[in-house]
């Protein structure tokens, strides 16, 4: 049975939390400063970041957002000490929603190459490997 989950969006004061649940899950590069996305995720209401509480504590994130066409899910992420009792399952769903309650019908995400064992997961909440080869290209200065 799983414990239920308070789950809400990101607001002010989140931060610390946020941050240190993404560094737990290393989730955080370089090039990609969490201040920075924590702002953009939340500057043009197409996009949030939706977390799960329990016990007053952020045990789960899920970035949501979309273009105009598709949903994008991001920083998709359970506490360690918090896996395998369904938050994971809870916070994806949770963000799906989001996105079907405006409009858009499909969500994709993106997995690193050296963490493409989390695919299972997403197996597991019906997700299946999109026929597409991501590119990409950098529109301010190219990270180190
Ligand atoms: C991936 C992650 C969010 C899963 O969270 P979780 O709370 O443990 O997941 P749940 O308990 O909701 O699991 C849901 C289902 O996925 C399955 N599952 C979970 N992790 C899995 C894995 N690594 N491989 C295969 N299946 C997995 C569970 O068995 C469960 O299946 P079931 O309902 O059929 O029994 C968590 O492991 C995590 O934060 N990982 C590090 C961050 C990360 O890699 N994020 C994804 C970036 S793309």
């Amino acid at each position: 049975v799983t414990d239920p989950l308070e789950i809400r969006a990101y607001r002010a004061g989140d931060r610390d939390g946020v941050v240190a649940l993404w560094r737990a899950c290393d989730l955080t590069r370089p090039w990609n400063d969490p201040d920075a996305d924590i702002a953009l995720f939340g500057r043009d209401g197409n996009a949030s970041i939706l977390l799960g509480i329990r016990n007053g504590r952020i045990v789960a994130t899920a970035a949501v957002g979309h273009d105009g066409h598709r949903g994008w899910l991001y920083y998709v992420a359970v506490d360690p000490v918090s896996r395998g009792v369904g938050y994971g399952r809870a916070i994806v769903r949770a963000a799906e929603s989001w996105l079907a309650d405006r409009g858009i019908p499909k969500v994709q995400l993106m997995i690193r190459n050296n963490n493409a064992a989390v695919a299972g997961f997403y197996a597991a909440l019906g997700f299946e490997t999109a026929p597409i080869i991501v590119m990409q290209r950098w529109l301010k200065e190219t990270p180190a």
